[in-house]
């Protein structure tokens, strides 16, 4: 079908026999290895090495050149669009995200510009870029934020643990809510779209936040407009499907919903059982996930414990079935690299035997 030469993880995504179990892993490019903080350090601040083609392509193949993942992941972030909508994103070294001018009234929405495609060219030519240097290899991700993730951003103005202004606003003005959720909604799918056109052959929508909400509100905030995306995307690109992968953390509760949406794939937090996920699901998407990241901070001996295990309560795989195997979400800066090693060899080595 493909010139890929390795397609294990998108038919894995497609639900079409493969011999192992593909995997990949969130965050794969990042402050655990010393070759990113080299590069990191010269390009001076996160969002300098995201905007320099050259170098975003560099840290997108650092881990591809240590370890045989069966996927790259475009080096940039989800908080591109809300920077590019005007809200001036930066990062001051050591702290997460922050906003200069984030949403605090309903005029502000009314304002907040949709057509943006042209500001974010510098992700569209990352894209080709890497999509050029993997040379056919390996898939390439691309990603966006769901729209209410990156309205949890836009409205708190920063990383949160309370979340109590984006509730505020879902709660007392749901109107504007759903205005700022529709112009994210319009501008998430142009640039997954853009990023189709430039080379990315698999999508991934971080719903990063969609666990804090309340089942009505997930449903009508979080999903909704999920669904509104994917209704969106181009579904083939090249003569080639472009699967779609949903990861709601904390998303457990709505697998079934999840799996309706029009996604191919959903990613499984380390929460999740991912044998009562498969079961919940049947075979109308692939799953992705779910080791807890915390594992890869003990031994090898456990490390490979835990894959097994994963593999096991997935069970053995049918016509139909698709795992890809990740973490249940982002590696974390302390992991020792020779952990992530052993990850992807236990993985390799041990999910042959769970395919027929
Ligand atoms: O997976 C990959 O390798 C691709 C790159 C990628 C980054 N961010 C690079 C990054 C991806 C897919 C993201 C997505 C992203 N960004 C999400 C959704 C995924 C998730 O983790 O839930 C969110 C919520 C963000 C917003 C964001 N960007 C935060 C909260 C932070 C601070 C995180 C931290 O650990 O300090 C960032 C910065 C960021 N994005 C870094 C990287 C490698 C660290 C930047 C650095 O200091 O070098």
């Amino acid at each position: 079908m493909s010139n890929l030469k390795n397609d294990c993880f998108i038919k894995a995504l497609l639900r079409e026999p493969t011999n192992r179990t593909p995997i990949w892993i969130m965050r794969q490019a990042g402050r655990y290895l010393p070759e990113y903080r080299e590069i990191r350090k010269s390009a001076g601040d996160f969002l300098s090495l995201c905007k320099n083609t050259e170098l975003a392509t560099e840290v997108t193949l650092q881990p591809i050149r240590r370890f045989p993942l069966d996927a790259a992941i475009l080096f940039s972030d989800i908080l591109t669009i809300p920077d590019a909508m005007g809200l001036g994103l930066y990062f001051n070294e050591g702290e997460g995200p922050k906003f200069e001018s984030p949403i605090t009234n309903s005029s502000q929405i009314d304002k907040l510009p949709t057509n943006i495609i042209d500001d974010l060219s510098y992700v569209t030519d990352a894209v080709s870029s890497i999509r050029k240097a993997l040379d056919n290899s390996i898939p390439l991700i691309g990603f966006s934020g769901s729209p209410w993730t990156l309205s949890t951003y836009m409205v708190e103005g920063q990383s949160s643990k309370e979340f109590k202004k984006i509730k505020s606003l879902l709660y007392k003005d749901p109107i504007a809510l759903h205005n700022l959720l529709d112009k994210l909604t319009i501008t998430v799918i142009d640039y997954l779209n853009a990023q189709v056109e430039s080379g990315a052959q698999v999508l991934q929508i971080f719903d990063t936040w969609g666990g804090i909400l309340s089942d009505d509100a997930y449903l009508n905030f979080s999903l909704r407009y999920i669904k509104k995306v994917i209704d969106g995307l181009i579904k083939e690109y090249d003569n080639q499907k472009v699967p779609v992968i949903v990861f709601t953390k904390g998303g457990y509760p709505w697998l079934k919903k999840i799996s309706e949406c029009g996604c191919d794939a959903i990613g499984l937090d380390w929460s999740s059982n991912i044998r009562d996920a498969r079961e919940q699901v049947g075979s109308k998407v692939a799953l992705q996930g779910n080791m807890d990241p915390s594992i890869l901070r003990s031994s090898i001996s456990t490390i490979e414990s835990e894959v097994q295990r994963i593999l096991n309560s997935f069970g053995q795989h049918d016509a139909n079935s698709g795992h890809v195997f990740n973490l249940g979400h982002g590696i974390t800066p302390d992991v020792d690299p020779k952990h992530v090693s052993a990850l992807v060899e236990a993985v390799k080595k041990f999910s042959t035997d769970f395919h027929s």
